[in-house]
């Protein structure tokens, strides 16, 4: 059976996702945005530790389906954090954490690239101008440095609607869009069912049938399967 969608035909515990991929070129000329009333912040979390870490993606991310640095490996991932050249700044509101943005200058030196990889704000803070705010001042940041040449973002359609046109309007540009077909992480149990509920939960994979028709349970030791990446 098939899941029939906006975007076509999937299979059973698939789902179809377009990614969009963005960049900034060129500096912007509008000055630095003033830090909202009641927000301290960005505090950069030096050596972000991965439990730090995994409680702003995971909570952050759980209502969109971000899953990419849930399944990926925890020892790569917590190198990834240990590596200077990734920074993590996080927002607070009231004293707690709203939102964090993931900047990425590893590739900098290759070929002047600043990966915006991540940009969240707690569900209780969407909606009130912070998500505006944070990437302005994220723009301003990276282009502070030295040889930067370009900033790159990406979305995609599982992401909260606001982004695709407050990046737009921000100044980023759509470099190509991807269709694509994944793994629903709500059915590999990467993700609750309760998480990304605007976002229609892909069909049951069949259980396994072997030629003479038994049913194969799942065996200890089976490989997860593994989602496609669309994140860096
Ligand atoms: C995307 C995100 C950062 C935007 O931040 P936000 O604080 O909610 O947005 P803001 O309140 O700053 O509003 C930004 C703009 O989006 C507009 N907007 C709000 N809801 C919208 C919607 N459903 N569709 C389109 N635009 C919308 C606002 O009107 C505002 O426009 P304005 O600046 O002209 O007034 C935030 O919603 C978020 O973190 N969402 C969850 C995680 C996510 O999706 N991150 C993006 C991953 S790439």
């Amino acid at each position: 059976m098939t899941t029939v969608g906006a975007m076509g035909e999937v299979p059973p515990g698939k789902l179809p996702v377009l990614v969009t991929y963005m960049e900034m070129a060129r500096r912007p000329e509008t000055p630095e945005r003033p830090v909202p009333d009641g927000v301290a912040g960005p505090v950069l979390a030096r050596r972000c530790t991965l439990a730090y870490y995994r409680f702003l993606y995971d909570t952050i991310g759980e209502p969109w389906l971000w899953e990419i640095r849930r399944r990926m490996d925890q020892t790569e991932l917590a190198r990834i954090l240990a590596d200077p050249e990734v920074e993590v700044h996080v927002i607070h509101v009231d004293g707690m954490p709203a939102g964090f943005v993931e900047l990425d200058w590893r590739l900098l030196p290759a070929d002047g690239t600043v990966a915006i990889n991540y940009l969240g704000l707690m569900t209780w803070a969407i909606g009130r101008g912070l998500g505006a705010w944070l990437l302005d001042w994220t723009v301003h940041r990276a282009w502070e440095r030295p040889r930067v040449r370009r900033l790159t973002i990406n979305t995609c359609s599982f992401d909260h609607p606001a982004a695709l046109p407050l990046y737009l309007r921000a100044g980023f540009r759509r470099l190509r869009q991807d269709r694509k077909v994944v793994d629903d992480p709500r059915r590999t149990g990467v993700l609750p069912q309760t998480a990304g509920p605007h976002i229609p939960l892909a069909a049951p994979v069949p259980a396994a049938t072997s030629p003479l028709g038994q049913t194969i349970p799942p065996q200890i030791g089976d490989p997860p399967r593994r989602p496609m990446a669309f994140r860096p």
